[in-house]
């Protein structure tokens, strides 16, 4: 876990980036959207069979199935990975065992690999493998600890982005309407979804490099820096009614998605998953709402995601939330 993406710098950092960062160009990512339209649709006739529908299985699947698709691998085990991060991240990490959960993460990337050297395709993995194996442009571990960054940062945060933009627009039928009536406005929606309830609460592992002042504090060269992003994006002196949900809000820009040399290689793929997902589920179902009272809702004790542990639903309206009101 120490030789992260998040946690190099350059050198290694722009070495190891533009590896995978190839695969993630806005171009490229476009052309996973009609794969992405089929993995959505599957999905959503699968929640609609369900008797206890739960958005978050929903939304857990959309990422794993598509990462699944670019690295050329189903990822079979997300569920048993979803519920590693969740201990990785634990606000009380001592007791979760944060260690061995990072262990079974990378476990789980090196299960793949060796997959995939016996089936290589034209596909991300292999890439990065013949980058390994081919080119000696990446070791071992740094393989590994790649893989298992692109798994944890792809899968736990577009999901939990999914599920809480979705209650948003249940806590916000005027808005939900907008979107129905404006399909147009999705890209705005899920920008602003990433503002208001994005996925990752503070940015990765950063150490002031020289003594600074920063917000009126001194910082040694050295001292651990978290910066917390839900809070820049909340922040009142650069938005507008900042707790407000506004899907045609337009910037300014926020750091949802990160900020410069670290900022999130997966934002194209996370966008376009989101775009789809999003809208789909709510004109599949335009009588969904909520399952259980509102206030029942709770999120993971979780220092580092956004995370809703449960969205129970019910997909055509009116049952035990209507009758607790
Ligand atoms: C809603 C979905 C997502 C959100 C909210 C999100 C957010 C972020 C943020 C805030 C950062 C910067 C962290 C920091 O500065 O320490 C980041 C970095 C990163 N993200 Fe994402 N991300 C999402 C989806 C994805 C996806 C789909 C992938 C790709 C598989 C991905 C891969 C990465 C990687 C590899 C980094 C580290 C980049 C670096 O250090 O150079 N993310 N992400």
């Amino acid at each position: 876990m120490s030789r992260i993406l998040s946690t190099l710098d350059p050198p290694d950092h722009t070495r190891q980036r533009k590896l995978a960062m190839g695969a993630f160009t806005p171009r490229r990512i476009s052309h996973w959207r009609e794969a992405t339209e089929d993995i959505v649709n599957t999905n959503l006739d699968l929640l609609g069979s369900q008797e206890k529908p739960d958005l978050m299985d929903f939304a857990g699947a959309i990422p794993a199935q598509v990462l699944g698709k670019i690295f050329g691998i189903p990822l079979g085990r997300y569920n048993d990975i979803i519920d590693a991060i969740d201990r990785a991240f634990h606000s009380d990490a001592a007791s979760s065992n944060a260690k061995k959960a990072f262990e079974d993460i990378a476990q789980y990337g090196r299960e793949l690999i060796v997959e995939k050297r016996s089936a290589p395709g034209d596909d991300l993995l292999t890439t990065l493998i013949e980058a390994r194996d081919g080119n000696d442009r990446l070791t071992e571990d740094e393989l590994v600890a790649l893989l298992a960054q692109m798994i944890m940062a792809g899968l736990d945060t577009t999901r939990n982005l999914i599920g809480s933009a979705v209650l948003s627009l249940l806590d916000n039928p005027g808005q939900r309407r907008l979107l129905a009536e404006r399909p147009e406005l999705a890209p705005q929606a899920v920008d602003e979804f990433l503002r208001l309830e994005g996925a990752l609460t503070m940015g990765l592992f950063r150490f002031a490099k020289e003594d600074l002042e920063f917000g009126g504090a001194s910082l040694p060269a050295g001292a651990p820096v978290i910066a917390a992003l839900l809070s820049a994006n909340r922040d009142p002196r650069r938005f507008e009614d900042p707790d407000r949900l506004d899907i045609t809000r337009q910037g300014p820009r926020h750091v949802g998605l990160g900020h410069g040399l670290h900022n999130c290689i997966g934002a194209a793929l996370a966008k376009l998953e989101a775009e789809i997902a999003i809208p789909s589920v709510l004109n599949r179902f335009p009588e969904m709402e909520l399952a259980i009272p509102r206030d029942e809702i709770t999120y993971s004790e979780s220092y580092l995601l956004r995370a809703l542990t449960e969205l129970p639903v019910d997909l055509h309206g009116g049952t035990v939330h209507r009758r607790e009101r």
